[in-house]
């Protein structure tokens, strides 16, 4: 193999953002930073019985029921995971989560002793890595970790790898194994991670499966999708997505390979070819419309990223948006309105137009008890002028299908969504289409929360829902672009 000096395209057009980019969303109800560090692991509790009436959830909480470590100095994920129900489609792999739609995460089995390792799939990087059994340093220590003890056909190359993020790394040694995901297996190299910095403490993931557009030819290692294809097990180089929203206690989100799920979405797949100038997963933008009013930009386009929590706008474009929905203010990068708002906000691709439910682009209170929200939608150019970062925000909406093979983007009605595809679509505060779990309350020793909740309170016109009343502290966001910085 070559690992001589690389970069990944992520990086050479990832200006001014290092790759992992942990948001660290500003909040007026944290009066010091030793409170909020406090706070940050301040468990996650159960959304109470929501007196909204019949259409309440609860969060299902559990314990992580990974498979018990043969050794007695192994670590365990410590977070709090929301567990997506049992897949359905063949090839299809459940989309667990951290209990605030921030990031979403698979289970995968490393080498031959099937080590579970819960990985986010990042459709915004080409790269992958686990932590390594090695690693002793907090971030590690918390989750769950994979290395030669786990496995009697790891390959480690000796050559080191470093991923660029925020501010620090995570490093360790290039490696290879035979990885079980979605009832399929293939040999995939990936970073066996030693070092990491202290961001990575914030999130229940234990490492990340690169689900980027570009190729190994400019990486010198061949990426995930590209590994699988290899292995010749798919008809098809197509991965189909869907999120679910954790806040209507759905649990239905899974990632199916291969193909599309029919049962996860409604109508037709609407697609769009990716733009021929980058190798991220990017289309075309028709328009943004809020209120009904068209924005009519024009030249934009939008990157679509699983491991982007939120919507990232340049500020012009944040500011177009929000001068349409009443009460907006802006506020550093973020932009405040009234907690009730309802105002309708969509995209258009191809023609057709996505509604993003208020529940989602709807943030937290700005402080504790308050009526104002901050958006979702936030003003940061995370790449050029022209370029919009549709995250988790957005994707939760809709059924999206990732078509390596066309190099296209598909948008389909996700089935049971609040949110519709329409040109004139009323906000719809319809409630879950999920199951109901049972509760379990986390165990406040062990379990670690990825980063504060929601709080506040909504009431939409159709229906009217409680959003949990805990104090909104820190809201770290995950924003991924990975890339290798090179062979140090
Ligand atoms: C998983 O693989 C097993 C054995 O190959 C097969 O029997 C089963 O139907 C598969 N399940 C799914 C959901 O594809
Ligand atoms: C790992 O999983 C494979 C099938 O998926 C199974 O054949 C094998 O016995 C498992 N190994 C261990 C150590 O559990
Ligand atoms: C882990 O540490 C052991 C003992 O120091 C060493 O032999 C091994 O090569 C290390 N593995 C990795 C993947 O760094
Ligand atoms: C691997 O197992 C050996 C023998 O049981 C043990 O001495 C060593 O500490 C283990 N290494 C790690 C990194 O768990
Ligand atoms: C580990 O990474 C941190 C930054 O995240 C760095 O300061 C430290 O020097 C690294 N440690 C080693 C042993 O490389
Ligand atoms: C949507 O889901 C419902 C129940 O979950 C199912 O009955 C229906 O067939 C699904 N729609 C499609 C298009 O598959
Ligand atoms: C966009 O153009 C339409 C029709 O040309 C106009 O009605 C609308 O107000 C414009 N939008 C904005 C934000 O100016
Ligand atoms: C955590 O649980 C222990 C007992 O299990 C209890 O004594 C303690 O008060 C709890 N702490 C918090 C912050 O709930
Ligand atoms: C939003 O709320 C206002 C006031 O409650 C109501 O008049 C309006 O119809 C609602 N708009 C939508 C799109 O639901």
């Amino acid at each position: 193999m070559l690992f001589s000096r690389y970069v990944l395209p992520a990086a050479v057009l990832s200006i001014g953002v290092n790759a992992f980019y942990p948001y660290i969303r500003p909040s007026t109800a944290v009066p010091s930073l030793t409170s909020r560090l406090v706070e940050r692991f301040y468990p996650f509790h159960l959304r109470g019985s929501s007196s909204s009436g019949d259409d309440a959830t609860h969060d299902e909480l559990l314990t992580l029921p990974l498979k018990k470590r043969s050794t007695v100095n192994k670590r365990e994920n410590k977070y709090t995971i929301v567990h997506g129900n049992p897949a359905t489609g063949p090839n299809s792999a459940t989309v667990n989560e951290d209990g605030n739609d921030f990031s979403y995460f698979f289970e995968m089995d490393f080498g031959s002793n099937n080590q579970s390792m819960w990985i986010l799939f990042d459709t915004g990087g080409t790269n992958s890595w686990v932590f390594g059994t090695n690693c002793t340093v907090p971030a590690c220590e918390m989750h769950n970790t994979f290395g030669q003890n786990d496995s009697t056909t790891l390959q480690t190359s000796g050559n080191t790898f470093s991923v660029g993020y925020g501010s620090g790394t995570v490093s360790g040694l290039l490696s290879s194994d035979t990885v079980k995901l979605a009832n399929f297996s293939f040999q995939l190299t990936f970073g066996l991670v030693n070092n990491a910095s202290k961001d990575f403490v914030d999130y229940p993931m234990d490492g990340i499966l690169g689900l980027g557009r570009s190729k190994s030819s400019t990486t010198g290692t061949s990426t995930a999708m590209e590994a699988i294809d290899n292995a010749k097990l798919l008809p098809s180089n197509i991965v189909g997505i869907s999120l679910q929203r954790n806040e209507d206690g759905a649990k239905d989100g899974e990632v199916t390979f291969g193909g599309v799920d029919a049962s996860k979405f409604e109508g037709d797949i609407t697609y769009t070819s990716v733009i021929s100038t980058t190798d991220r997963w990017e289309i075309p933008l028709g328009d943004a419309v809020v209120a009904g009013t068209r924005l009519n930009v024009t030249g934009k386009s939008a990157i679509i990223d699983t491991g982007t929590s939120y919507i990232f706008l340049p500020p012009a474009d944040a500011s177009a948006l929000h001068a349409l929905i009443p009460g907006s203010a802006l506020s550093g990068q973020e932009y405040t309105f009234p907690c009730s708002t309802n105002t309708t906000v969509q995209f258009t691709f191809s023609g057709v137009t996505y509604s993003v439910s208020p529940k989602d682009y709807i943030g937290s209170t700005t402080e504790n008890g308050g009526t104002t929200c901050f958006s979702n939608i936030i003003a940061v150019q995370t790449f050029g002028p022209d370029d919009w970062l549709l995250g988790d925000v957005f994707m939760k909406n809709v059924y999206s299908v990732f078509d390596f093979d066309q190099n296209r983007i598909g948008f389909a009605a996700r089935n049971g969504t609040a949110a519709t595809i329409s040109t004139a679509s009323p906000v719809s505060a319809a409630a879950s289409s999920g199951n109901a779990g049972t509760t379990t309350s986390p165990a406040n020793t062990t379990t670690q929360t990825a980063s504060a909740t929601h709080t506040g309170a909504y009431t939409g016109a159709a229906a009217s829902f409680s959003l949990p009343s805990l104090v909104k502290l820190t809201t770290s966001v995950i924003f991924l672009g990975l890339y290798f910085l090179s062979n140090l």
